[in-house]
């Protein structure tokens, strides 16, 4: 995919030792984090940390913490905070974190956010967070969730009505098969929602008070959002 937003102009904004930091992408399912995730990374350098995709690892590896959390996922609902926590600090261990990630997914519970605002604050020289909040209507969303298919290897993301491969079925990067998400269902995604809604639409509140938050309109196309968060976060990090 082209991008309209260039890298070195990108990096020239936050500085030569571009040191983007922390950035959580929030947002309900299928507003496209994941999508944007990938994009972000090929800009500023610095790791997606996906607590879906981490769970999913842990579920395809059938690890214990996998096998709790097929079934929790497989009903919408949210993987207990302590198990996603201690996922997520051996993530952040990692050295390729020194210069900042991507978390898409995490925090998505308060008791989420305030583990990782304790953490922050606490290690010196860390930059405060930066939250981008995208937003899609509920109509939309269904569609993208529906439509969505995945690729089990590289992990691209397509979806049949907005983004389809070049092959129907198949990836255009290692030609694998797509696969649809156990709980890309329209009975999945209501429950999944109804959990956005309780558990983290107060995530998205707590940091727009905090400042350095930002909403864009997800509902454009994917260039479009992505340039719209790439200047969100450049002037936050002003
Ligand atoms: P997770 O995998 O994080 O799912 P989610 O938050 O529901 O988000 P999605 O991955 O469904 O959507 P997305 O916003 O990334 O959209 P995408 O880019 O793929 O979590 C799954 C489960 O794991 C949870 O339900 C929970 O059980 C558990 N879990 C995870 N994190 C947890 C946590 N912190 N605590 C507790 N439990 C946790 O895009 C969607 C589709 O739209 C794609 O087909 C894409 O091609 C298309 N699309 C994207 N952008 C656009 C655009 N601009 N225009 C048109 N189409 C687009």
């Amino acid at each position: 995919m082209s991008s309209s937003v260039d890298p070195v102009e990108s990096s020239a904004v936050l500085g030569s030792n571009a040191t983007p930091g922390p950035i959580l992408l929030l947002g309900a399912p299928g507003v496209g984090k994941g999508t944007q995730a990938k994009e972000l990374v090929k800009i500023w350098g610095i790791p997606q940390i996906s607590t879906g995709d981490l769970l999913r690892g842990n579920v395809a590896k059938g690890t214990d913490l996998g096998k709790l959390a097929k079934e929790i996922m497989g009903r919408g609902e949210l993987v207990p905070d302590s198990l996603v926590n201690e996922m997520v600090a051996a993530r952040l261990q990692e050295p390729d974190t020194a210069k900042g990630y991507i978390l898409d997914g995490f925090p998505r519970t308060l008791p989420q956010a305030s583990w990782l605002d304790g953490r922050l604050a606490a290690q010196a020289g860390t930059l405060p967070v930066v939250a981008v909040s995208i937003r899609v209507d509920y109509n939309q969303l269904l569609r993208r969730i529906t439509g969505r298919r995945n690729c089990p290897v590289c992990q691209a993301i397509y979806n049949i009505y907005g983004k389809p491969p070049g092959k129907e079925g198949f990836c255009d990067v290692d030609g694998a098969a797509l696969v649809q998400r156990a709980d890309d269902t329209e009975r999945v995604f209501e429950e999944r929602m109804r959990a956005y809604e309780a558990m983290t639409a107060p995530v998205v509140e707590h940091y727009r008070a905090l400042g350095r938050f930002a909403e864009v309109d997800g509902d454009r196309p994917i260039d479009a959002v992505m340039a719209g968060i790439v200047s969100a976060v450049e002037r936050l990090r002003q």
